[in-house]
């Protein structure tokens, strides 16, 4: 039998890990897989994207769509009419997506529609929160992908609960920490911490990215002042997102971002690699995000989370990790990091699978 033609998408930031150890995996049985990288280009930066590639060590791409940013609607039909192209010139065998962002359900739906069977990393989160762009694109992908490989029992039982047939899901665990477990030793040699002046332990980060983190001025300045208020009894280092500080930004906040790190106890950077990132996350004190990925890197490293979010469809970070879901309240954010503060590190058991193997499990399936 000839190798397995596959297209493997990514888009945007949190794609990237998530792709990097399974290509590395079909790498390993290249008379069973001739794996395709597309990148969609939804993220463009390269601190939103090359570094990234570089550091993980992904391929180039065998093709780049070149999207860029959009509304959603622009965003995800520009990925579907590039996509389009890909597979009729390029007739795969299967299509493989990861995660939850506008490009993982438009190639879903470009290939599906074409007869292509489509696998889902990362399937049958849910946050039960439709005002979610990424619970769209979870549902809608889910529903109509031929293999869904999930990181939990919890997200089994979801899919399940939705009429998934048995024989489509598969509980391989999670990828993202083989990429996590992978470069751990990499960053903690990082020296991140010294070119900003902090020390191990003496420090907080802090990620906001979400529309309904960041959309709303009356969400986002109140919190941002909190959060001000909070970096005098422990540093924060904010590494900000480029639709975040678009944001603030446009709302005229500007001078929340401002001040000098050692005086103000904020500091602002722009966005981190993967690895200087994970070296400031694994030396934190704590970390305060809205992100997904997060809420289960800091669950392995045993950091305490404080989830900025009223829900969360990670919630095995919550029940076995270090997360905690303290919604966008600055008064109870504010209670939540000074509890956590006093009360030290993080009570963790790191999920069953989340051992640095899901993507060679994955390719087991694949291989059939
Ligand atoms: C996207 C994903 C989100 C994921 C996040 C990680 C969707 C619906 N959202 O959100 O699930 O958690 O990525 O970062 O797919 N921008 C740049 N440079 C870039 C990319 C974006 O400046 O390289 C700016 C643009 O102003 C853009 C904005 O950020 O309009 C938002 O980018 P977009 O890709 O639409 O969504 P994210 O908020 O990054």
């Amino acid at each position: 039998m000839s190798a397995q033609k596959i297209i493997c998408v990514v888009g945007a930031r949190p794609n990237f890990m998530k792709m990097a150890p399974i290509l590395e995996a079909m790498a390993a049985r290249p008379a069973q897989f001739a794996p395709l990288l597309v990148h969609t280009g939804q993220h463009y930066d390269e601190r939103m994207s090359k570094t990234f590639f570089e550091e993980l060590g992904l391929p180039r791409p065998d093709m780049d769509l070149g999207v860029g940013s959009g509304s959603h609607a622009q965003q995800t039909a520009k990925v579907m009419m590039a996509f389009e192209e890909v597979c009729l010139h390029h007739r795969p065998d299967r299509v493989l997506v990861v995660g939850d962002v506008n490009s993982t359900l438009a190639a879903t739906l470009v290939a599906t529609k074409m007869d292509i069977p489509v696998a889902h990393v990362e399937a049958g989160l849910r946050s039960r929160d439709m005002s979610m762009p990424e619970e769209l694109n979870r549902l809608c992908t889910d529903a109509i992908c031929d293999l869904l490989f999930t990181t939990d029992a919890l997200a089994d039982e979801n899919l399940r609960a939705e009429g998934v047939a048995e024989e489509r899901i598969k509980l391989v665990g999670n990828v993202m920490i083989d990429t996590l477990l992978k470069h751990r030793q990499l960053a903690s040699q990082r020296r991140v911490l010294a070119d900003l002046g902090i020390a191990a332990g003496e420090y907080a980060v802090l990620t906001l990215h979400r529309p309904a983190t960041v959309d709303d001025p009356a969400v986002l300045e109140p919190l941002l002042r909190k959060l001000h208020v909070l970096a005098a009894d422990l540093p924060i280092v904010f590494p900000i997102h480029p639709r975040t500080r678009a944001r603030i930004d446009g709302f005229g906040l500007g001078d929340l971002l401002t001040g000098d790190g050692p005086v103000s106890g904020l500091y602002v950077t722009e966005p981190q690699g993967y690895l200087d990132f994970l070296c400031l996350t694994m030396n934190a004190r704590l970390v305060l995000t809205d992100s997904g990925g997060l809420q289960e890197e800091t669950t392995v490293l045993g950091v305490p989370c404080l989830t900025l979010r009223d829900n969360t469809e990670r919630p095995i970070t919550c029940s076995q990790g270090t997360n905690v879901l303290v919604g966008r309240d600055p008064e109870l954010v504010a209670t939540e990091f000074q509890r956590a503060l006093h009360k030290g590190g993080g009570q963790t058991k790191v999920p069953p699978l989340w051992d640095g193997q899901a993507a060679p499990r994955i390719v087991e399936v694949l291989a059939g």
